[in-house]
């Protein structure tokens, strides 16, 4: 099936043409957020649907409605795509709004305003093997070519969206000025329910049991992947191939490579340290 390449460069990043233009991208980096925006960051592959839902579950206290009716690309919109403008709420309460522009883009218009920025990393081995599925049947990205070559381009930060490693290290060394609240996909993926928990509390949204837990079932890997609102199912084939795999492909975090020592770190992720306000990766520790 024919691939509908066009790309957008924009701060030095290639962003695939058919979402971004260079005015919506102008648009993105001058926008003016309200103080009650809630404001997803990732790099691409990083959970970003997984914030969206949860998020969205948070405002509306575990009422599955929006989440099973409304697509996330309409109730989070990305705020750098060509449609953002047609999707955005009109609504006095908080805004749901997720990018994945890098901070130097970003950061001159949310420090104007007092939105709530979320930023979620992951591990980038598991980052760059989802990108390259991803491109698999995502039309609008390049063919990635072989995994080996594909593995060179994200090192070298020449994929799409840029550098992997400039991405996580611009947005955590603006963590403090912004007020980032930083949560790694490990640690949601270990503890969900605190996760939530620790989300709702830092919104202002204190949840009750009952709502945390609806959430938690709701945000598990296999309801989400049955959810046609948030599994890009209704994307038709001419924009992504879904004979080339799923979008919810295995949501999985690799076991440590060595056994880990008791009482050691291992709760927080054998790779990505999350308290690591540079996002530095350290190896898991040998016995
Ligand atoms: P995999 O390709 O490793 O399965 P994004 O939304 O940023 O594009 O990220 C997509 C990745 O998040 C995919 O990873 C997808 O399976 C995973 N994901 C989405 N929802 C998830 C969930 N509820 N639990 C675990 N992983 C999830």
């Amino acid at each position: 099936m024919d691939r509908m390449e066009v790309t957008e460069t924009f701060a030095g990043i290639s962003l695939p043409g058919h979402l971004h233009t260079e005015e919506s991208l102008r648009f993105a980096s001058s926008f003016q957020f309200r103080d009650t925006d809630v404001v997803i960051v990732t790099y691409p592959k990083s959970g970003t649907t997984w914030m969206q839902e949860i998020l969205t579950l948070i405002h509306s206290k575990g009422d599955l409605e929006p989440a099973k009716t409304i697509p996330n690309w309409a109730r989070a919109p990305w705020l750098e795509h060509t449609y953002f403008k047609d999707m955005l709420q009109e609504t006095s309460g908080p805004r749901l709004i997720t990018t994945h522009l890098p901070c130097q883009v970003l950061a001159p218009a949310l420090r104007k305003s007092k939105a709530k920025v979320i930023y979620m990393a992951r591990n980038p081995k598991d980052v760059v093997v989802s990108f390259y599925h991803f491109h698999k049947m995502a039309k609008f990205l390049p063919d990635p070519g072989s995994f080996e070559d594909f593995l060179v381009r994200f090192l070298d930060g020449t994929v799409q969206y840029g550098s992997w490693f400039d991405h996580v290290k611009g947005w955590l060394s603006q963590r403090a000025e912004l007020g980032l609240f930083y949560i790694t996909y490990e640690e949601v993926h270990k503890e969900l329910e605190r996760s939530v928990e620790r989300l709702a509390d830092w919104l202002g949204c204190p949840l009750q049991p009952e709502e945390i837990r609806a959430i938690q079932q709701h945000c598990s890997f296999s309801s989400m992947r049955e959810n046609a609102m948030v599994n890009y199912t209704l994307i038709p084939c001419e924009i992504m191939d879904h004979s080339q795999g799923r979008f919810m492909r295995k949501g999985t975090v690799p076991a440590p490579p060595h056994p880990l020592p008791p009482g050691s770190d291992g709760s927080k992720g054998p790779w990505l340290i999350p308290s690591d306000p540079c996002g530095r990766m350290e190896p898991a520790r040998r016995p």
